[in-house]
């Protein structure tokens, strides 16, 4: 199943950058993710929205072309980061990719909640008309004090967390079953 990714964070070193590397090589028996370059998008301006830049247009064909959007969000300010935002209006407009679209959603922090209030807020946004993803329900993947839970290479070493992610990637790849059945 191809599955497009939306990864919030345009830091370095980011570790939701780190958790999708780690479950792109982790469920590649299951899942073909690809990792947009959601970084390299201008800022959404809606005067351009009907003749938008190269790279909206190629973003837009990887969702089309995918069976699924993943979602890794950080927390910022108790929200989902502008930069995900930016990413989610482009596709929201004019040629709808999302709608329909099978997602699911999961978030790391260094705090101890684990971008609870951003992946609430990001349930809201995904829920707007020109979103419109079938969003996997419950499976709230929450990695708080993703410091600890990470070795330097990015593999998540926390082993709760490790059959917590298995699970929610096997229930995701049902859930893409039923909506595509
Ligand atoms: C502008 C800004 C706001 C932040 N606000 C929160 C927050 O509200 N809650 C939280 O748990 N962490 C917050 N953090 C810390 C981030 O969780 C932490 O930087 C995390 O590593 C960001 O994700 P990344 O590693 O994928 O870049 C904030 C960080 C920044 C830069």
């Amino acid at each position: 199943m191809k599955i497009a990714a939306l990864v919030g964070s345009n830091r370095k070193d980011s570790y939701n950058k780190l958790l999708v590397k780690y479950m792109k090589e982790k469920y590649a028996g299951k899942l073909d993710i690809d990792i947009l370059p959601i970084d390299e998008l201008p800022f959404y301006n809606q005067d351009k929205e009907m003749d938008p830049p190269a790279i909206v247009e190629d973003l837009r064909e990887r969702i089309k072309n995918s069976d699924g959007i993943l979602f890794a969000t950080p927390e910022y300010n108790a929200s989902i980061s502008g930069m995900l935002k930016n990413a989610i209006d482009w596709f929201s407009r004019v040629d709808l990719v999302m709608v329909n679209k099978p997602a699911m959603i999961v978030g790391a922090s260094m705090g101890a909640m684990g971008t609870v209030k951003a992946q609430i807020q990001l349930r809201q946004i995904l829920n707007a008309p020109g979103v419109g993803t079938l969003t996997l329900p419950g499976n709230e993947v929450f990695v708080g004090s993703v410091q600890n839970k990470m070795d330097e290479q990015g593999n998540l070493t926390d082993e709760q967390t490790v059959q917590f992610i298995d699970n929610v990637v096997d229930n995701y790849v049902q859930w893409i079953k039923r909506v595509e059945a």
